[in-house]
């Protein structure tokens, strides 16, 4: 991936440059990119409030059009990389298909089970398992529960706060981390288990994510 690092941060930027007035870079008005969309083109998915994120994240998920979900995590990975000024992870078809083979594993129990024992990832994974509500988990719901731990993690001290968990938001930050596959299957009980899986993986003891 080295190479085309700096093709897509002057993707990224260019993309920037064009759908951010310079005028209202740290706030968002109704006058934003999303307004000035030419007639014809389609619109974004209702999720996609970020037009940036979302145009980066549609650029680095080429076969994505008949996964809508697929693109629906990446945005919202993106959405937390890109606010700390990381790169937007690229989507994977190969770590999407070990996610669906894992999620097709969970269909009949819905457990909050990775598919790596302890110790022993040879990808990263995040796990996701909604239950009451049912099928309306969607991959949004997963992606910012994850992000959500990064209140409770500490930059100088590379620790999280006692008896709280952050792997997760780690995983989604990290930077050496350039992609990632999904799947989100609805259980037979009726809930929702979500799988994501990293690549190269994040969490190397002792390193930070960023
Ligand atoms: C879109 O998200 C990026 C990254 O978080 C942020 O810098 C930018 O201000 C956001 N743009 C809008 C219009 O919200």
């Amino acid at each position: 991936m080295r190479p085309v690092a700096p093709l897509l941060l002057c993707s990224l930027l260019c993309l920037h440059l064009l759908t951010i007035p310079p005028a209202a870079h740290s706030s968002r008005s109704p006058h934003d990119a999303a307004s000035h969309r030419r007639e014809g083109q389609p619109e974004p998915p209702s999720y996609a409030r970020n037009a940036t994120v979302y145009g980066a994240s549609a650029a680095l998920c080429p076969g994505c059009g008949a996964w809508a979900e697929s693109l629906e995590f990446l945005y919202y990975h993106n959405l937390v990389r890109l606010a700390r000024w990381e790169l937007p992870l690229a989507w994977s078809p190969r770590m999407e298909s070990y996610a669906r083979w894992w999620a097709a594993q969970r269909r009949g129990d819905c457990a909050l089970r990775h598919s790596f024992p302890e110790g022993q990832f040879a990808l990263g994974e995040n796990i996701f398992w909604g239950g009451a509500g049912g099928s309306s988990w969607r991959p949004g719901d997963a992606v910012q529960d994850w992000a959500a731990e990064g209140v409770d993690y500490s930059y100088a001290a590379n620790a999280c706060a006692p008896g709280r968990e952050c792997a997760h938001y780690t995983q989604i930050v990290w930077r050496d981390t350039t992609s990632v596959g999904c799947a989100r299957v609805v259980c037979d009980d009726g809930g929702v288990f979500m799988t994501c899986n990293y690549y190269p993986p994040g969490n190397v003891v002792g390193q930070r994510p960023y």
